[in-house]
């Protein structure tokens, strides 16, 4: 298996321990610079990051190292080198750039940004198994390439080097980020439970999933973590409470917001550009936000999506296919959106209510529309 960069190619990340300024220096671009797009937002940060990730995954077993690499498209099973199809990399970003805003270079939050993404795979690679999806990234996912217990044993060794990271970095304030992401990662448990437990509960009813439990559930499930990213980036870059208050909750709202669209995509989306399943989600019968909310609704197509719903027997592709017809009559798709555009307006609300530094804060409102259009 041949990993992006080698451990020793990694240069040491500048840290930072210089006590934190309130009014972040100003890194305002040149009135003719033209303004990155959201792609090139991630991908800068992806390659700031990445010869820090690298250098983790190196250090784990050979086996969960490859199992490592294989999901983020770095190598095939075997460890020939990958496709290159790999993951939008939205939480390190949000960590760089938040560490950016808080006045600081995005170099000295790398090792929060590498936690997070190990963190993010870790859980997707649990997540396919509860999920029983067979493909992500436009690959097998982890379990049906290489069989559940080592895809667990991968997520579990993700989940000690993200730990490892943030606890054998120099940067001053690496305690209060351990807190953080342990923070996260207890939220992330609460909502993965929610959204299994979720599956069994019925469509109508008293017993039915309301859509506050379901918000509920997709900001424990994604806020948090995409909360915690955003934190991360400020508690590395030695900023004031108040500054990675405000950000992790941007980043919080910006997770529902995510989630949402997710589950949009699970049933709108093209599996050659999402890279994973559409209908999954209908499939299990999960209480996804566009069916709860069209479920609401007094549209003529709300009862005939329920007695679909409620059909004892396993959905076929025709019945989803058929259901998600039904949804978007009943307007679940577009109050999706809606509920996504409402979240990223508190997101960017709680990017004004601190002072940062204009050039980063630009790039994060660049990414959040980018985020909720995004077609994978
Ligand atoms: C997928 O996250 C899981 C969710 C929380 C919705 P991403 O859409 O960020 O996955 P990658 O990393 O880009 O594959
Ligand atoms: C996303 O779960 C949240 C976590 C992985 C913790 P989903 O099950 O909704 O996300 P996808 O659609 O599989 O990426
Ligand atoms: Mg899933
Ligand atoms: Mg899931």
């Amino acid at each position: 298996m041949t990993l992006p960069m080698a451990a020793s190619d990694v240069k040491a990340a500048p840290q930072s321990t210089a006590p934190h300024s309130t009014a972040p220096r100003s890194t305002a671009p040149h009135p003719t610079a033209p303004q990155p797009t959201a792609p090139q937002i991630l991908a800068r940060c992806r390659e700031l990051v990445r010869p820090a990730l690298a250098a983790a995954i190196e250090r784990l077993h050979p086996w969960p190292r490859e199992m490592a690499a294989f999901s983020l498209g770095w190598c095939e099973v075997g460890g020939k080198p990958g496709s290159g199809a790999h993951g939008k990399g939205v939480r390190q970003a949000l960590t760089v750039l938040c560490a950016e805003a808080a006045g600081s270079p995005g170099e000295s939050a790398v090792a929060g940004a590498v936690a997070v993404e190990l963190i993010h795979t870790f859980s997707l690679l649990h997540d396919d198994i509860m999920d029983g999806d067979e493909t992500r990234r436009q690959r097998e996912t982890v379990w049906k390439a290489y069989g559940t217990g080592p895809a667990v044993l991968a997520g579990d060794a993700l989940f000690a080097l993200a730990l490892e990271t943030l606890a054998t970095s120099q940067n001053a304030n690496s305690g209060a980020a351990i807190r953080k992401l342990s923070e996260a990662l207890n939220n992330l448990v609460h909502g993965q439970a929610e959204d299994l437990l979720f599956e069994a509960r019925p469509w109508t009813g008293p017993h039915a999933v309301q859509l506050h439990e379901y918000r509920s559930m997709a900001d424990h499930k994604t806020g948090a973590l995409l909360g915690c990213a955003a934190a991360l980036g400020a508690v590395l870059a030695g900023a004031p409470s108040s500054t990675v208050t405000a950000l992790a909750q941007a980043g919080q709202h910006l997770g529902v917001a995510f989630q949402a669209v997710d589950d949009l995509l699970g049933m709108w989306g093209d599996p050659e550009v999402t890279g994973k399943p559409v209908h999954s989600d209908l499939r299990r019968r999960k209480k996804t936000f566009p069916v709860l909310a069209a479920l609401t609704t007094n549209s003529p197509a709300a009862p005939r999506l329920t007695a679909l719903l409620e059909s004892p027997s396993a959905l076929d592709e025709v019945t989803v296919r058929h259901a998600a017809e039904l949804i978007e009559e009943a307007g679940g798709r577009s109050a999706t959106l809606d509920e996504a555009s409402r979240h990223l307006d508190i997101a960017s609300a709680c990017l004004h209510s601190v002072p940062l530094a204009p050039t980063a804060v630009g790039e994060i409102l660049t990414l959040l529309p980018f985020l909720i259009t995004r077609r994978m």
